[in-house]
């Protein structure tokens, strides 16, 4: 890696290569959760968005059924590689399916190490707010995903059926 990866809260003066990497999952037809795009379809709405985000963090307004949560944008050099959401706790979706962290990485970006290297980050974020155990769940034939989590000290918990999908869920235990 030519330039080190960082894990930073939204600003704006990535905010076009963040909204440029949001294009690039919709076109692969991502159905990744990408949280707050509602509100984010281009720069002029970056402090709307960010406000959506800080509230998010701080649990202020949130919608039923959501816990605190933070969403971190991949950076490496000058552009958005991808996202990386925590869950500050988790409630009882959360804890069948979800977990505390969920991310992606940009399809122009991948398979470079980057997703190991934001869980990684993101795991140190987990345990600065308390969180001894991080769930982490996938789909069983995300191969990809699968291997991040265990190159991050992953161990399988168990394997559930969610609407015929078989998911795995991953417990690392927060010894960073
Ligand atoms: C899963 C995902 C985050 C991986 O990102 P990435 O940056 O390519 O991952 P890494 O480069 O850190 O690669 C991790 C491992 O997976 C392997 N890998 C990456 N893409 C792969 C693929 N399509 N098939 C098989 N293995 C793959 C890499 O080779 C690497 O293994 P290695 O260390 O043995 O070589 C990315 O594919 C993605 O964003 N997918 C869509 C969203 C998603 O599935 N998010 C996770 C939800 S649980």
């Amino acid at each position: 890696m030519k330039h080190k990866l960082k894990l930073i809260l939204p600003n704006k003066k990535y905010a076009t290569s963040y909204l440029k990497m949001e294009k690039e999952f919709r076109a692969e037809g991502s159905k990744t959760a990408s949280r707050g795009m509602d509100l984010f379809k281009s720069l002029k709405d970056f402090s709307l968005y960010n406000r959506k985000m800080i509230n998010d963090r701080r649990g202020i307004n949130l919608e039923k059924g959501r816990v605190p949560a933070t969403l971190y944008w991949a950076v490496v050099g000058n552009k958005i590689v991808g996202r990386l959401d925590i869950r500050h706790r988790l409630n009882k979706n959360l804890r069948i399916i979800g977990g505390h962290i969920g991310y992606a990485v940009a399809p122009s970006e991948r398979k470079k190490g980057y997703a190991t290297e934001m869980l990684r980050l993101g795991l140190k974020k987990t345990k600065q707010l308390g969180i001894k155990k991080a769930l982490i769940t996938c789909d069983e034939g995300n191969i990809a995903s699968r291997k991040v989590i265990e190159k991050n000290g992953g161990v399988l918990g168990n394997k559930i059926k969610v609407k015929g999908v078989c998911k795995l869920r991953f417990w690392i235990r927060n010894i960073l």
